[in-house]
């Protein structure tokens, strides 16, 4: 029969291995070696050593200490940004959540705990060596591919139609290069009052997208976070930050889906003067003075007009196709990769 596991074997030093235990295996370490059948035996919480006699303390890994350690094709979510983002969509169970793309199915999985086995997380995932690493990986964090999972391979802007029916998604998350892309399907599949959350690496991504959302109309105001975890060194007196800590994981942005039709209500603050004034090169509406006569010239170019200006909803009539001013120059827009810069 096979051990259980798996396991995270702890050395006195702080080093982790994390360890699948099989019938004969055998774990190799720079102390010498331990028999998965011992470390089976220690159990959750036990003890092992090693034939060199160093000891490991054996845990159950959790979800996140599975993440961090696992194969991946595609960059993960690190699991602080995971749990605000969870958190912040108030993902629950029951809940039918739409993400793209899965990668290496590090949030896919974390969604599927989310949700329970009364919710339903549709993936979609554009490559398919992606997609088979999300499947290995999502098997092996929720001890088996589970039923209410469905991993699509194809483009979300292609296969949304296909995932679930017009407004009936709680949730949409988004992680990947491009996600303004993907807002026409985010914004057909979220029900009213839905939540649209979006892991994002850059600032230029930050802003593309939110300038992106303001024009479809389809949103609330967009809210931007980042979460910085810093550990700490607690022995005695020597209560201090640890020396180093994960300077930059990435941004998250959340909004809700406005009922359709629904006008959204203008926003409180005005634009910094000079917020869209001539440097500054992103989406703008159709109808924006600015757009067409080339004239910035500081002051708001939304004005008094309300938060999307003269633009309407997206569709073919959409003001962020071709007249986005990112064009070439933008950086985002270099050869595809999914790496986080
Ligand atoms: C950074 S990875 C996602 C990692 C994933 N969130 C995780 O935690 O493991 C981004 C993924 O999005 C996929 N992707 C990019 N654009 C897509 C699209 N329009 N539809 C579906 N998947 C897309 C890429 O192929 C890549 O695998």
């Amino acid at each position: 029969m096979t051990p259980p596991g798996p396991f995270l074997l702890t050395d006195e030093r702080g080093r982790s291995h994390l360890v699948a235990p099989t019938v004969d295996g055998t774990l190799h370490t720079r102390h010498g070696w331990i028999s998965h059948t011992d470390i089976a035996a220690a159990g959750d919480g036990g003890v092992v050593h090693s034939s060199l006699g160093m000891a490991y303390l054996v845990t159950t890994p959790t979800m996140a200490e599975q993440i961090v350690r696992m194969p991946r094709g595609a960059a993960v979510i690190y699991p602080k940004d995971i749990a605000v983002m969870l958190m912040t969509a108030d993902i629950t169970n029951g809940n039918t959540v739409v993400e793209a793309g899965a990668g290496s199915g590090a949030l896919t999985a974390a969604l599927l705990r989310a949700v329970g086995p009364s919710g339903r997380v549709l993936s979609a995932e554009l490559r398919p060596e992606f997609a088979a690493v999300a499947r290995r990986n999502v098997a092996r964090l929720c001890g088996g591919v589970p039923a209410n999972w469905v991993l699509t391979e194809g483009d979300l802007r292609e296969v949304a139609a296909g995932l679930a029916p017009t407004g009936s998604v709680d949730a949409v998350a988004l992680d990947m290069l491009a996600p303004w892309e993907c807002l026409p399907a985010a914004a057909d599949l979220l029900r009213a009052g839905g939540h649209l959350v979006v892991y994002l690496a850059t600032t230029t991504q930050v802003s593309r997208l939110a300038e992106t959302l303001r024009l479809t109309g389809h949103f609330t105001e967009p809210r931007v976070s980042e979460t910085l975890e810093r550990g700490w060194h607690v022995v005695g007196l020597a209560v201090r930050p640890e020396h180093r800590m994960v300077g930059h994981t990435g941004f998250i942005l959340h909004c809700r889906r406005l009922a359709p039709g629904v006008v959204p209500p203008p926003r409180r603050a005005r634009p910094a003067k000079g917020a869209y004034g001539p440097d500054y090169q992103g989406p703008r509406a159709l109808g924006d003075p600015a757009t067409q006569t080339g004239e910035a010239g500081g002051a708001d170019p939304r004005g008094s007009a309300g938060p999307l200006g003269d633009a309407g909803p997206p569709g073919d009539a959409n003001p962020l196709g071709d007249a986005n001013p990112l064009g070439d120059a933008n950086p985002l827009g270099a050869p595809y990769s999914e790496e986080r810069s």
